[in-house]
């Protein structure tokens, strides 16, 4: 075998075992986030995130992004992709816009019932914003 053949094995292998756990619904098992510096935002959903630039929070933008780099990467790339590039089997994160802010964040809190799991009894409302806004820091679809 050449050496171009098995590395197409290695990858094929791995694109099967990416797929196979973005199938496995629900089960996928939630990273804790270490919310470190980052305001408690309490129970209450806001609709809108406080930590964008010039929002209530927006001073801790950068913050939030680190915080939510490594929230996403234990808890949502596993189907929406690394770097939130989704490949087509989950929709596109990068897609969303800040006008889908109360969209977003009811999502995550509740699942569709369709393959998006609930996160609301594992992440915080200040994690699942900073994943938000990691998100928005990754560079946007063509
Ligand atoms: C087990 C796989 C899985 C995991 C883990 C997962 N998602 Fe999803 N997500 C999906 C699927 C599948 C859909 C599409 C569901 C539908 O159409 O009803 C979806 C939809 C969404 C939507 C709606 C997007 C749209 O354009 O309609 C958002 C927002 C979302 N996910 C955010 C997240 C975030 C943030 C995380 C991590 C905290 C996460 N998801 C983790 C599978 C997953």
């Amino acid at each position: 075998m050449s050496v171009s053949l098995s590395l197409k094995a290695i990858v094929a292998a791995g694109l099967l075992t990416a797929a196979g756990l973005a199938m496995s619904h629900g089960d996928v098992t939630p990273q804790e986030v270490d919310t470190g510096d980052l305001p408690d935002l309490g129970k209450e959903a806001l609709m809108e995130n406080p930590f964008r630039k010039g929002s209530e929070h927006g001073d801790k933008h950068d913050e939030a992004v680190k915080v939510g780099k490594s929230g996403y990467a234990g808890n949502c790339a596993v189907c929406h992709g690394i770097e939130a590039m989704s490949g087509g089997l989950t929709p596109d994160l990068r897609e969303l816009s800040e006008w889908d802010d109360e969209y977003f964040i009811g999502r995550v809190m509740n699942g569709t019932g369709r393959g998006m799991p609930s996160f609301k009894d594992n992440l915080d409302q200040t994690a699942i914003w900073a994943i938000k806004t990691y998100i928005e820091s990754v560079p946007q679809p063509e």
